[in-house]
């Protein structure tokens, strides 16, 4: 996730403008910044790695001549955050420059031929190849217009994009066109501007309209005028008057980052679909070959882990050691040797527990695999080989989209490491691979269909004093984050355990009216699963239960249930089934008076002031 604006003005200078607007994108990332404007028929180009301030300080942002630009505010996704992959980026006459948010997943065959045909690009990002796409078109058709080039170049695009771009050919337009990625236009007295959100139009205009998938827009200081990037079609569409505060603005309109971070996952998802292969496949290589593996996280990632071990263990027939990191030194330290791999799994990839563990692994010659949502993070330094899972800067403190990416990302794993181990059988593999794809969908349909129904369920339980989570095979790591996320924010108290385990003691606690949430899949564990309802309802609990729908069997059972779409495989279920568990976290925390976004007694190392 990054955060693209470009401004044409009718009088004045567009940069300080572009560097002001860039601040209230800042949440959308913040590892380098870079601005574009011309002058004159002369492109300038400002751009470092570092926060905007930092960036700032150095370069002066609001110093670039022209009433006219772009800028870009970046979260990394290819390419480390260095001076060099910040974005604009320039063709090789630097005569174009170009800010993108997405990803292109078939830039490297982009870059291959344009390569062949003489470009030179200098950086490591996928967004470098548009700007040459565009001045290829304007070397093969000197005559054709700028819009109609960037029109062709995006239509060379495979994957996600809201891009903007300024040539010195027509130096008086923005040409900005969407694919998946957010893009709004804003309508002002004093020119017309593009932007990723709208919290970056705010404060010079209420007036947006949003631009849809497959669009492309040409503006000026004058107009706007949106095309069909499909048969270049005119497409006319009034402005909307926004009536959100800047606050509301930042949060997409959610009340909290929490909330905005849940209902993001259906993009989040697709994100960790388009990963490039290489990195899979490259990771798959050293799992495969394995003695013995250690998933090594805290947390939420942890709970990844544990999903992940059943992933591994069900596909691909490889044993795998879910480890909490704080435990990994004392618990295995002395068996880790030459012959393990340690796959460390952490969101920021600076959590010092993990890294602690990455470290002395490393001491012992060990293999460092890194899975991390950060770019240059000191976890992506010490790895050998490390996955960036594309979910976007976690604002809120309690991890959710950066869950399910995870999750998505190791079962990818899994499946290739099955796939090259002979373990799966072609049909198994079309069947996962499709229930993959449908992934963004369903996670979409979870949200739009239960939340309304947890905002009761989250009343109903407002005030009881312990939650009892359950969840057999796989499912029981849905139990212990849906577990994690109620105590974090909501400050319930509650345990999580692998359903059989509740006979071995812990049913003690159940009494009259005692919530319980089990997680039910209609996979394997179906049945015995039941069991554990009817135990728990025989000592009179008050049953919430995670099912799919047209389970009518359990729902007969149940006091309350949430519903997932049917038909998931049984080893990709925690992505859905976790997010009504985090959806009922943060309408408890919401019942109960607590700000989700600022849960007590805890920080995140990275906060977007
Ligand atoms: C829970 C949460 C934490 C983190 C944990 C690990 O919502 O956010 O439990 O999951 O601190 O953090 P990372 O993944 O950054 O290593």
């Amino acid at each position: 996730m990054c955060g693209i604006f470009g401004s044409a003005l009718r009088d004045g200078n567009a940069a300080p403008v572009i560097h002001a607007a860039l601040k209230r994108l800042e949440y959308r990332g913040y590892d380098s910044v870079g601005e574009a404007t011309i002058d004159d028929g002369v492109l300038y180009v400002r751009k470092d790695r570092g926060k905007i301030d930092e960036v700032h300080r150095i370069h002066n942002l609001d110093d670039l001549p022209g009433s006219i630009g772009i800028g870009h505010t970046r979260w990394a996704t290819h390419g480390a955050p260095l001076q060099v992959n910040a974005h604009p980026h320039l063709d090789c006459k630097g005569q174009i420059a170009v800010v993108h948010n997405g990803i292109i997943e078939n830039f490297a065959e982009l870059r291959q031929d344009l390569e062949t045909h003489g470009h030179v690009l200098r950086s490591k990002t996928d967004t470098e190849v548009i700007a040459h796409l565009i001045e290829d078109g304007f070397n093969n058709r000197p005559s054709t217009s700028f819009a109609d080039v960037v029109l062709e170049a995006v239509k060379k695009l495979e994957g996600s994009y809201s891009v903007a771009a300024i040539s010195t050919k027509e130096p008086d337009k923005i040409v900005c066109a969407r694919n998946e990625s957010p893009l709004v236009i804003g309508v002002a007295d004093g020119g017309f501007y593009c932007a990723s959100d709208i919290p970056a139009l705010l404060p010079l205009t209420n007036k947006t309209v949003t631009v849809e998938n497959g669009e492309l827009v040409v503006l000026s200081s004058e107009n706007f005028e949106i095309k069909k990037i499909l048969d270049s079609s005119t497409v006319v569409r009034k402005p909307r008057l926004s009536d959100w505060s800047p606050e509301m603005a930042v949060k997409g309109g959610y009340p909290h980052f929490m909330l905005k971070e849940i209902h993001e996952q259906p993009e989040t998802l697709r994100n960790t679909l388009r990963l490039q292969e290489h990195y899979l496949d490259l990771m798959a290589t050293f799992l495969e070959r394995a003695r013995e593996v250690f998933l090594v996280a805290c947390g939420t990632s942890y709970h990844a882990c544990l999903a992940a071990s059943y992933m591994f263990s069900k596909l691909a027939f490889l044993g795998t050691y879910p480890v909490i990191a704080s435990e990994c030194v004392e618990q295995h330290g002395r068996s880790i040797g030459i012959d393990s791999t340690i796959l460390a799994v952490s969101q920021s990839g600076e959590t010092s527990d993990t890294l602690a563990a990455v470290m002395t692994a490393r001491e012992r010659a060990a293999t460092i695999l890194g899975l991390t949502n950060v770019v240059d993070s000191t976890l992506t330094r010490v790895s050998r080989v490390y996955i960036v899972q594309q979910s976007g800067p976690e604002i809120g403190v309690a991890a959710t989209k950066t869950f399910t990416s995870q999750l998505s990302v190791l079962a990818q794993l899994a499946l290739r490491v099955a796939k090259r181990r002979g373990k799966v059988s072609q049909d198994e593999m079309d069947y996962l691979g499709e229930r993959l794809t449908k992934l963004p969908h369903d996670a979409e349909v979870v949200i739009q269909t239960q939340e309304e129904k947890v905002k009761q369920i989250a009343k109903k339980y407002r005030d009881a004093k312990a939650f009892l989570f359950l969840g057999r095979g796989i499912s029981t790591a849905t139990a212990y984050e849906g577990r994690l996320k109620l105590m974090e924010i909501a400050y319930v108290p509650a345990i999580a355990l692998p359903a059989g385990e509740s006979k071995h003691g812990p049913i003690g606690l159940v009494e009259p009216g005692f919530p319980v949430v089990i997680v039910c899949p209609r996979d394997e564990t179906h049945k015995t699963v039941i069991g554990n309802i009817m135990e728990m309802k025989a000592r009179g609990a008050s049953v919430v239960a995670v099912v799919e729908e047209g389970d009518e069997e359990i729902k007969r059972l149940v006091d309350d249930y949430l519903e997932v779409p049917k038909g998931i495989a049984e080893v990709l279920s925690p992505i859905l089934f976790v997010i009504p568990l985090q959806l009922l976290a943060y309408y408890m925390a919401v019942e109960r008076g607590h700000d989700p976004d600022m849960p007590r007694n805890l920080a995140k190392s990275v906060t977007v002031k």
